[in-house]
């Protein structure tokens, strides 16, 4: 059987959330590993970052914008740095400034993707897909890049359907 891997990123605590600012008890990306999970036999990598974006929304955009605009590769409290044994790679990240966290692309870019399939979900509040596609591109070396989902972080609990019919295509 396929073995496949889930990297993700997802940060619990205050986020824009449907037009406001709420308080997250699980992040909108861990409801859609949760889903994929239902589906695939997966291992689960996920990102977190040495240094913390905090609880507080507006504190965590502080922190991210100046590190989008530098392209920092933050440090990562572990990282995998061998994908040898999957066939199929899901990436779940949200959508910062219209592009994965810049944490994502830190573990990325440190893996030899070849003769892999990537696949990715952006959990967003509006912005879509936006330049996530073609920094997955650049980002995973060899890769073949394979579909890509957009998921609004609002609507995630009502979205199991969704997130696995696009993935049981993909197995
Ligand atoms: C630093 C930061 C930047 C964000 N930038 C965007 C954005 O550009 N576009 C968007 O639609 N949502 C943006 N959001 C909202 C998140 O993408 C959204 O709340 C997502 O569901 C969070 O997923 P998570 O709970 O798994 O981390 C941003 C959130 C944060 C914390």
């Amino acid at each position: 059987m396929a073995k496949n891997l889930i990297i993700y990123y997802s940060r619990r605590g205050q986020n824009y959330v449907g037009g406001m600012v709420r308080d997250l008890a699980k992040g909108c990306g861990e409801w859609v590993v949760e889903y994929l999970q239902k589906v695939m036999d997966a291992d689960t990598f996920q990102i977190e970052t040495v240094k913390s974006y905090g609880v507080d929304y507006r504190g965590a955009l502080l922190v991210a914008k100046p590190e989008l605009d530098r392209k920092a590769r933050p440090e990562l409290k572990a990282y995998i740095d061998d994908i040898s044994a999957y066939d199929k790679i899901f990436v779940v990240g949200p959508s910062w400034y219209g592009l994965y966290p810049m944490a994502m692309y830190t573990q990325l870019e440190r893996l030899d993707f070849a003769g892999k399939t990537v696949n990715y979900v952006v959990v967003h509040e509006g912005s879509g897909l936006g330049g996530v596609p073609e920094s997955m591109k650049e980002s995973c070396k060899g890769a073949v890049i394979g579909e890509n989902l957009a998921v609004r972080g609002v609507e995630v609990e009502k979205l199991e359907a969704e997130v696995t019919e696009w993935a049981k295509k993909l197995l």
